[in-house]
């Protein structure tokens, strides 16, 4: 996945490089700038002091010192004015700049704060956009690995009514793995319900449990029709739909934020099983009905499985025809779940 998304303390990353939010004097401030220059020690700010300052949306690299990176490059966001005076472009230079220099010494791996997003006061949702876009951007070029570390919750924020559906959501579907009941508290005479097989009978004076029932059957499909599709495999279905919606392999893997070395591994072996993540990256690039996002993952060897959020939350975007990564992921951080493309 050429660009991740993860939350960290960018001093802790192990990358080629990390990236600076600094000022234009180059000599430390708060912030990510505080955290670098206090992780690096004092030797970062000697070499600053050598550097002349940095003008906003340009980019200058210095030694890593005690940090556990080859390489810091420090850039100059915009600071926000409400969004009228060229804010978008000079952030995105910092980006298209610092991963140029990146390219230039040699590096495989970078890692990015969210630029501008914090005293500067670019908005976070708006900040992370153009520090995706403008990376994803630069790698449709360049082979490089790149994380944007996210390092406090605000940086991801969806809206109170989303947050409330998504729970509703996992609470209809969340199967806990030792089969907990839900109590409807309706304390109404005992029922039968039917799980499986069994019957289990309520004692009458007991607050009623309200067993998940297992959801009705599907449609189930034709004997042939199911036989057809269980000889092809997950790379045969990636293909079949990759032609069947008109895509390039590159738009499909490239939406799925997949390398293109690992697509070609794919493509290249009938019988390859990817990783569950990127199963579902496909599925989500392909923007696949549920159906069908399921039949991919079980050709992986997988299944959406409902005692796992993470996966609730990828169901729920698929119901509800939702193929948006960004918002997905802002969802999985929300309720605390490692993020597509993570
Ligand atoms: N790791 C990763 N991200 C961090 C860390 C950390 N250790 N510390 C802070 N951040 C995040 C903040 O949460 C914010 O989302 O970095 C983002 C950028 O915030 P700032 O560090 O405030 O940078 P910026 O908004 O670009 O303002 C730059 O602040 O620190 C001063 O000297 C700096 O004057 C310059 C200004």
């Amino acid at each position: 996945m050429p660009v991740q998304i993860v939350r960290n303390d960018i001093t802790k990353m192990k990358c080629d490089a990390i990236v600076n939010a600094a000022n234009p004097t180059l000599l430390g401030g708060g912030g990510v700038d505080g955290a670098i220059h206090e992780a690096a020690g004092k030797g970062l700010l000697e070499e600053c002091r050598t550097l002349g300052g940095c003008k906003t949306g340009e980019a200058k690299l210095t030694g890593a010192y005690d940090l556990p990176c080859k390489y810091v490059i420090h850039t100059v966001g915009p600071v926000w004015r409400g969004g009228q005076n060229n804010e978008k472009e000079l952030l995105k230079s910092c980006y298209i700049n610092s991963l140029t220099t990146a390219l230039e010494h040699g590096c495989e791996t970078v890692a990015f704060p969210l630029i501008s997003s914090g005293v500067y006061g670019y908005p976070k949702e708006q900040a992370l956009r153009v520090a995706v876009d403008s990376i994803t951007e630069f790698l449709t070029k360049h082979d490089m690995l790149v994380y944007i570390v996210v390092f406090d919750r605000s940086s991801f924020r969806i809206s109170e009514k989303l947050f409330t559906a998504i729970s509703s959501f996992i609470d209809d579907k969340y199967v806990d793995t030792n089969f907990k009941f839900r109590f409807s508290g309706r304390g109404e005479i005992g029922e039968s319900a039917v799980l499986g097989e069994t019957q289990i009978l309520y004692p009458a004076a007991a607050n009623l449990v309200q067993l998940r029932r297992p959801a009705k059957p599907t449609k189930t499909r034709s004997l042939e029709e199911a036989l057809k599709q269980t000889d092809e495999s997950f790379s045969e279905m990636l293909m079949r739909k990759i032609d069947e919606k008109g895509m390039t392999d590159a738009q499909c893997y490239k939406k799925a934020n997949i390398d293109r070395k690992l697509f070609s591994k794919i493509r290249g072996d009938r019988l390859y099983k990817p990783s569950k993540q990127t199963a579902i990256a496909f599925a989500i690039a392909l923007e696949l009905p549920l159906e069908e996002a399921k039949d991919m993952l079980m050709k992986a060897g997988f299944a959406l499985s409902h005692s796992s959020r993470f996966d609730i939350i990828i169901e729920y975007f698929i119901t509800n025809g939702n193929y948006n990564t960004f918002e997905i992921n802002e969802a999985l951080f929300a309720f605390d779940q490692p993020l597509l493309g993570a």
